[in-house]
C-alpha cells in the first residue's frame, strides 16, 4: 500500500489532503504531513514534521531523511508583496524540495506528484479571461502581464518528471472555501465576521453586499477544500489523470445574488432591499480601481472575433462598500470587541482576518466560470453545493470559536 507526502499541511488546501488520505487507512497507511508549524491533532496514521521549504536542498534532505512516499501532494505557499518575489520564492520551495527528494534516494520511489495551484492560471487576478476557463487556455507569459509563479512552478514540476520519469497532475482551484486552524485567510470568514459585525452597529437596518454591484449578479465558480482533496486523492491514483493539469471547482455555478440573503438569513437578518443605494454610505465607503490594461481576454481575442470590442476594456475591482476601510472604523472595531467580549472570543480574530482578499474576491466585475469537463471526460464525478459548503466552514468557524455560537 503507498505512502504520501504532503507539504503545506496546514494549509487551507494541504491541511484537507492529510486530512482525506488518512480517512482512508487501508488505502494509505502513512501519510507524512510537512509544514513548517506544527498545529494540527492529525490521525494516527499521519506522521507530521517540520520542514522549512525555504532551506537549501541540502539541509531539506536532513530533515527528509526518514521520508519516503509514492506519491507526493505538494501545496505549500507563500505569499509574497510582488509577483517577481512569489514567482522566485514559490518556484524556489518546489525546485529545492524536489532535489532534496533526489538527494535522500527517496525519489526512486515516486510514482506520481501532484501539485496544486489554482485558478490565477488564466490571469483572474488581472482581469477578465475567457469564459468558461479551460485547461487548454494558453498561458499569459507576454511581457504586458506581471510574472506569473505558477507557470515557474509547473515548468520545474514537468522538467522534474521528466528527467526522473515520474507523473504529475497539476490542480486549479478557484476562490477556495475552506478552513485552516489559524489561518485567516479564507472567504468564509471574513464574509462571516462581517455579517455578524455589520448586524451589530447602531442603526443597523439590512445586510449590504459590500462587493462589485455588477458581480453580485455574475456567476462565480467556488471550490470546496474538502472537495479539492478528494479530487487530489483521486487524481493521484487514477491511470487517466497522469501528465494533465485539471480545473477543480465544485461543478455549481454561484451568483451572489443568490447565496448573499442566505447568508443574511444564516446570521439571523435579511438584505437590505435597497442595498446598493448611495445614499446611507459614508462619503469615503466606495471604492474602484482597474486591474491590467488589458484583461486576458485580450490574448484570444483575435481568435474569438473580439478584437475592437468593449469586451476588451480593463476589468476593474469595485467595492460598494470598500471592506479594508470598513474593517479599520472605529465604530466596527468596537462592535467586534463588544462581541467578542460578550461570547468569549479571542478579539485579535478580527484583525487577522484577510479583508484586502474578500474585497478582491467580491469587487471584481467579470463573470468566473470554470469547466469541468476536462476531468469528467477522465472519469471524476465529485461535486458539492456552493452553499452548503459555505454553510459547513460556518458550522467549523463557529466550533473552532472565530464566531459567536448562537
Ligand atoms: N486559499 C485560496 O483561496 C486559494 C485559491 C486558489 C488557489 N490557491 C492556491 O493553493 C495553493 C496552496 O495555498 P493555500 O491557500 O492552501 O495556502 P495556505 O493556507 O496559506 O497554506 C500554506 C502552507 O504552506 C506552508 N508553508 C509556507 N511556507 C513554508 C515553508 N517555508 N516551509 C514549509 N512550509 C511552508 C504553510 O505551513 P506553516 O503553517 O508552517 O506556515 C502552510 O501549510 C497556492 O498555490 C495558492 O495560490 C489558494
Amino acid at each position: 500500500m503507498p505512502s504520501a507526502i504532503v507539504t503545506g499541511a496546514t494549509g487551507i488546501l494541504g491541511r484537507e489532503i492529510v486530512l482525506e488520505l488518512s480517512k482512508h487507512r487501508q488505502q494509505w497507511p502513512t501519510i507524512h504531513a510537512l509544514s513548517r508549524s506544527k498545529k494540527e491533532n492529525y490521525p494516527d496514521n499521519v506522521i507530521h514534521n517540520h520542514i522549512d521549504l525555504q532551506s537549501s536542498a541540502e539541509d531539506m534532505a536532513t530533515d527528509l531523511k526518514n521520508v519516503r512516499g509514492e506519491y507526493i501532494f505538494f501545496a505549500a505557499y507563500l505569499a509574497q508583496d510582488t509577483e517577481q518575489k512569489a514567482w522566485d520564492v514559490n518556484g524556489a520551495m518546489l525546485h529545492n524540495f524536489l532535489e532534496a527528494l533526489t538527494k535522500t534516494g527517496a525519489i526512486k520511489d515516486v510514482k506520481r506528484i501532484v501539485l496544486v495551484t489554482g485558478a490565477k492560471q488564466y490571469g483572474v487576478h488581472l482581469g477578465e479571461p475567457k469564459q468558461p476557463m479551460q485547461e487548454s487556455d494558453p498561458w499569459l507569459t507576454d511581457d504586458k502581464w506581471p510574472p506569473n509563479f505558477y507557470y515557474n512552478q509547473q515548468t520545474i514540476l514537468l522538467k522534474f518528471c521528466e528527467k526522473h520519469n515520474v507523473e504529475w497532475v497539476v490542480t486549479y482551484p478557484n476562490d477556495v472555501i475552506g478552513f485552516a486552524t489559524g489561518n485567516f485567510m479564507n472567504l468564509a470568514s471574513a464574509v462571516a465576521l462581517y455579517a455578524v459585525v455589520s448586524k451589530e452597529l447602531p442603526g443597523y437596518d439590512g445586510l449590504v453586499f459590500p462587493g462589485s454591484p455588477d458581480f453580485y449578479t455574475k456567476f462565480d465558480s467556488f471550490t470546496r477544500s474538502t472537495l479539492h482533496a478528494e479530487f487530489c486523492a483521486w487524481a493521484a491514483l487514477e491511470p487517466r489523470a497522469a501528465n494533465q493539469a485539471f480545473n477543480v471547482v465544485n461543478g455549481d455555478a454561484e451568483s451572489w445574488q443568490n447565496m448573499w440573503p442566505r447568508v443574511a438569513q444564516y446570521f439571523g437578518t435579511k438584505v437590505k432591499p435597497d442595498q446598493f443605494s448611495a445614499k446611507d454610505l459614508k462619503s469615503d465607503a466606495s471604492s474602484s480601481s482597474e486591474l491590467a490594461p488589458e484583461p486576458p481576454l485580450t490574448l484570444l481575442a483575435d481568435k474569438t472575433g473580439l478584437l475592437g470590442t468593449p469586451a476588451l476594456k480593463p476589468s476593474k475591482v469595485e467595492q460598494h462598500v470598500d471592506i479594508v476601510k470598513w474593517s479599520q472604523r472605529a465604530d466596527v472595531k468596537e462592535a467586534w470587541n463588544k462581541i467578542a467580549e460578550r461570547e468569549g472570543l479571542d478579539k485579535s480574530i478580527f484583525e487577522k482576518a484577510t479583508w484586502d482578499f474578500l474585497g478582491f474576491v467580491l469587487g471584481r466585475n467579470f463573470d468566473l466560470v470554470i469547466s469541468m469537463s476536462k476531468a469528467r471526460e477522465c472519469g471524476w464525478t465529485g461535486y458539492r453545493d456552493t452553499w452548503h459548503s459555505l454553510e459547513e466552514v460556518f458550522e467549523e468557524l463557529k466550533e473552532a470559536k472565530i464566531l459567536p455560537k448562537a
